[in-house]
């Protein structure tokens, strides 16, 4: 069902955990399934220098926290709001159908933390 890349991200997840001094923190919940995300960002000047998140969640959130957190590292704040859900998904080679809006879950979280930025 799941491809190995969402597979290996799910069993060995990395940039999971907190940043104590994050500069802004992104939190959604899904109503329907009450997956929770958040995703923490450290910055310097306009770049985002780390990125981290804790999530509740099914296998597609973990692995697409994780990829988004990999993508978004040392890139610039313009840049990463222009990330979408469909490179995540090229990224995690494939998610079924109904899992789709797992990372358009993350991508609606990592613009959420972008906005909250001060
Ligand atoms: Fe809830 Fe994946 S099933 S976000």
């Amino acid at each position: 069902m799941y491809s190995e890349k969402v597979k290996k991200y799910f069993e060995n997840p990395i940039n999971m955990g907190i940043i104590e001094d994050a500069d802004s923190i992104g939190i959604i919940e899904n109503e329907i399934c009450s997956d929770i995300i958040k995703i923490y960002l450290k910055m310097k000047d306009d770049v985002i220098i780390d990125a981290k998140f804790e999530a509740k969640g099914c296998p597609p959130v973990i692995a697409s926290c994780c990829i988004v957190t990999k993508m978004i590292k040392n890139v610039n704040i313009e840049k990463a709001k222009k990330i979408t859900a469909n490179e995540i998904i090229e990224k995690l080679e494939g998610l079924p159908n109904e899992k789709i809006h797992c990372a358009e879950l993350v991508i609606k979280t990592l613009r959420k933390a972008i906005n909250n930025l001060k």
